[in-house]
């Protein structure tokens, strides 16, 4: 979705904002823009498609200051050309604004703004906002309260930061509702604003993040924060602890191929200090879960979505099996449509890696209305998802960039595993040896998933054999049953959001009510058919495919000699409790949707038509 990145400072602004707003192209835009203030003027360059675009073009007219302001822009009102693109302006040429959000209802806004005079020169939303600004400053007395007032007209969620050539020491960037983050990175005379925080982290890593209803005037000494009603708010400062190296490429072709190989790490990362392996607890200090509370909960609702949303059907395995409680996924987009019957009794549980997928924070909110305690799985730090959530549990995977989630799906995974334990800690639903054996489980994990994430030449080699083979294929069908039945969903997730191929992913044993139909030569069936209590009907499955003549790709395990008389290819995964496997065979299936992207010449870490994290409904 639109990434902003804005400066003000005593450096040349505009390579700052540019190089903030190549951190934030993972989110997905399709054109990008930059105002700067230069001899007293704002300029602005803006241009459809990609970045390279907007500094090629900024190579020919060159402009630099030290007060700046970028976005990219990711269409929702209007095509994605030059007038559309962000920052807009008002008539004088002397206010300027990006948003991220909506505007609901602009179409008022601008009918009533055009009545006055005003002439627009785009299709956007956003250009009603800086017309607004323009109309209100004089009366307002400055930037500051013309924003405050400006957003007192507007419907829906928007992040917005506007600058003035009258005012050339300051931005001005204010939060409503739930249109994506605000951070405020401080530095030592200067201040950065940006809608995510790897855009200004190799700045500064002690920001404060705007919550729902703050502005903040934000010049080179720092940032005032108050409410949109004018009480000042002294915000916290956090100090942010990802290293701005783990943002980069370095050696790999694609952030996705990074971020898909990091996670043996990224998971000893996610249970560093929060797993005693000597007594079997668990220290989740961020939950804020008292043992009563947790004894009070009957049942748990996970929301979320895409990735994240199949990462919460593993866990909904793992949190009936060991806290032994009733647990329902739900996809966030359709939670608040059907009136969800949620009390003080139920644990709502909020899965995204973001912690700002708009759909997710509406979810949240409609829970807390009816009395849930909310606990949050997220990435982002400081995030909103975070911020408005009773407990978090952080997936410490540092940024993830590739727009196709990779880490994110099984550190949530495993957040929910240490979450099963806490439960069940708290509320003796297993007896202390059971529980032991599935903290002494998780300790081998890493070790696991670093033999299925083996780079040698041959470890390589399968995933580009299959690759070369399998391309051009138009359709795929991916099988898996039990606690593997997400894994399929995920990984026809994954090939078709970046290589296009058409791909569904079923419980194995509804393919003969319907899917079966479509089996033929033409038709690669992945089976996710692991050692685990439903092998055999996993195989019986793949002699259906067989006998129809479709082609299987299997995910078995290691020493299976068996499968490989049954399916036409095999990728091996190492033996596991059977709890943990899907963190084990989701691996394979991104590393294959990887490999047939490249192969197929796909834009692997910002597919068409993707946003990172979906801050508009
Ligand atoms: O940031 P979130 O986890 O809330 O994002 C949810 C989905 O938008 C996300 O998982 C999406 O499905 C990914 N592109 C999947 O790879």
């Amino acid at each position: 979705m639109c990434g902003i990145v804005g400066y003000v400072g005593s450096r040349p602004a505009t390579a700052i904002v540019i190089d903030g707003l190549q951190h934030l192209e993972y989110r997905g835009y399709d054109s990008a823009g930059i105002a700067v203030l230069q001899d007293g003027a704002i300029h602005v360059r803006r241009d459809a498609g990609k970045l390279s675009n907007l500094i090629k073009l900024l190579a020919q007219q060159p402009i630099d200051g030290h007060l700046a302001l970028g976005h990219t822009r990711w269409a929702t009102h209007g095509k994605p050309n030059q007038q559309n693109a962000h920052p807009h302006s008002d008539a004088s040429g002397e206010i300027v604004v990006v948003q991220n959000g909506i505007v609901e209802n602009y179409r008022e806004l601008r009918e009533s703004l055009q009545a006055e005079g005003i002439d627009f020169r785009s299709e956007t939303d956003t250009e009603v906002i800086v017309h607004l600004l323009a109309l209100n400053y004089s009366a307002a007395g400055g930037l500051a309260e013309a924003v405050r007032k400006t957003l007192g007209y507007l419907k829906g969620p928007s992040a917005i930061v506007a600058m003035t050539s009258r005012e050339p020491d300051r931005l001005v960037a204010a939060r409503l509702g739930n249109a994506g983050g605000v951070a405020i990175g401080l530095g030592s005379g200067e201040t950065f604003v940006a809608s995510d925080i790897p855009a200004i982290l190799e700045h500064t890593r002690r920001m404060i993040f705007l919550e729902d209803g703050q502005y903040a005037v934000i010049t080179p000494a720092g940032a005032q924060i108050a409410t949109l009603d004018g009480q000042p708010v002294a915000a916290e400062i956090h100090d942010i602890p990802w290293n701005p190296v783990s943002a980069a490429k370095g050696e790999y072709r694609h952030f996705m191929q990074k971020e898909i190989f990091e996670q043996a790490r990224s998971i000893t990362d996610t249970m560093r200090g929060r797993v005693d392996f000597d007594s079997g607890e668990m220290i989740l200090e961020q939950l804020r879960l008292s043992r009563e509370r947790a004894r009070s909960f009957d049942r748990i609702v996970t929301v979320a979505c895409g990735t994240s949303a199949y990462a919460g059907l593993v866990g909904e395995f793992l949190l009936e099996h060991i806290a032994r409680i009733p647990t329902d996924v739900d996809y966030a987009s359709e939670f608040r449509y059907r009136d969800p019957i949620i009390d003080e009794r139920t644990l709502l549980l909020a899965i995204t890696q973001s912690g700002e997928t708009v759909d997710t924070l509406a979810a949240v909110e409609e829970a807390r209305n009816k009395g849930a305690f909310v606990v949050s799985i997220v990435n982002a730090i400081g995030s909103q998802a975070a911020r408005i959530s009773d407990g978090v549990i952080t997936m410490r995977c540092g940024p993830e960039i590739g727009v196709a989630s990779t880490k994110a799906f099984t550190a949530s995974v495993v957040d929910q595993y240490l979450l099963a334990l806490a439960l069940a800690q708290a509320r003796d639903s297993i007896g202390p040896a059971h529980r032991r054996r599935l903290v002494d489980d998780l300790a081998h994990l890493p070790r696991l998933m670093g033999q299925v994430l083996d780079q040698s030449p041959a470890g390589n080699a399968v995933y580009l054999d299959l690759a070369e083979r399998f391309h051009g294929y138009r359709n795929f069908l991916f099988l898996g049953r039990g606690i593997n039945y997400p894994i399929a969903l995920e990984g026809a997730l994954k090939l078709k959001e970046i290589s296009y191929i058409h791909a569904e992913g079923y419980p194995a044993g509804e393919m003969k009510h319907g899917p079966i139909a479509l089996i033929d030569r033409e038709m690669p069936v992945v089976a996710i058919a692991v050692q685990d209590s439903v092998y055999d009907k996993m195989i019986s499955q793949i002699e259906q495919v067989k006998a129809r003549h479709g082609i299987v790709i299997a995910i078995a395990t290691e020493g299976d000699d068996f499968i490989a008389s049954k399916a036409d290819h095999v990728i091996t995964v190492p033996k596991a409790p059977s709890l943990l496997t899907p963190v084990l065979s989701v691996l394979p299936l991104q590393r294959l949707a990887y490999e047939i992207a490249v192969w197929r010449g796909a834009d692997v870490d910002q597919p068409r038509n993707l946003a990172k994290s979906v801050t508009v409904e």
